[in-house]
């Protein structure tokens, strides 16, 4: 377990090293393979998780049957709160992209460390904040950015969170996602996707590989997804 993931969590982040090392203790390693599914949209949720190693696609499924991606999240990222904090079923269903390590903390649990350390229930908030920020500024891009724009903002946004910097500039990201779940990722069809990214990539700002992608024309992809 890598001690920096847990520092860099919100979970973790306003806790010294002695309460981080109490918290840790009373969280319960989860290993999953790449596909397997951790919970299911629907069912009842009474813990939430952190990412220690590996990538977590969370999905919602409309009545007729078709997928959405709300996120995909990596390490040192956390999901599963919001049925603890509001009590209810599971939002999402949350599956294993790779191979991945959590950390799971049950309700009784967590809610020692939410009353008597107010720092951490102020952290954790400012997760949740950040998350409706990113919801918002996703609805707002369905309803007025173009498939092509969002297809270069989800590039983006893939690049910072799992990005290596190339020695000429740009970005490796490795995504492993399947062109159809970035299609999910960035809410149109496969066709309109695949169509813009093989404009990017003609265009030379991307170049397409298996489960990753290189940003080669960062400002251009910018410029795109504005
Ligand atoms: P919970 O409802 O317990 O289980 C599914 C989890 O997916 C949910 O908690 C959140 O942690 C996470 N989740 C739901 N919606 C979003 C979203 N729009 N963006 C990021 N994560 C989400």
């Amino acid at each position: 377990m890598s001690d920096d993931v847990l520092a860099e969590s919100s979970l973790f982040a306003a806790l010294d090293d002695g309460a981080a090392e109490a918290l840790r203790s009373s969280m319960t390693e989860v290993t999953l393979e790449r596909g397997a599914v951790l919970f299911t949209e629907g069912e009842p949720g009474d813990r939430l998780y952190l990412i220690a190693e590996g990538k977590v696609k969370l999905g919602a499924t409309s009545n007729d049957g078709r997928e959405t991606l709300l996120a995909i999240l990596g390490p040192g990222e956390m999901f599963g709160e919001l049925s603890l904090f509001d009590p209810g079923v599971r939002t999402a269903t949350a599956t294993a992209l790779t191979d991945v390590r959590l950390l799971g903390l049950g309700n009784a649990d967590l809610r020692p460390w939410l009353t008597g350390r107010p720092e951490v229930a102020l952290s954790l908030l400012g997760a949740l904040a950040q998350r409706l920020r990113r919801t918002n500024e996703a609805m707002a891009d369905l309803v007025f950015s173009d498939v092509p724009g969002r297809v270069a903002k989800a590039l983006l946004d893939l690049a910072e969170r799992f990005g290596q910097p190339l020695p000429d500039g740009g970005f490796h990201v490795v995504h492993d996602l399947t062109q159809e779940e970035l299609a999910q990722l960035v809410g149109a069809s496969r066709e309109t996707v695949n169509k813009a990214l093989a404009d990017f990539q003609n265009r030379g700002w991307i170049r397409l590989e298996q489960r990753s992608v290189d940003l080669l024309e960062v400002e251009r992809l910018q410029r795109r997804a504005h």
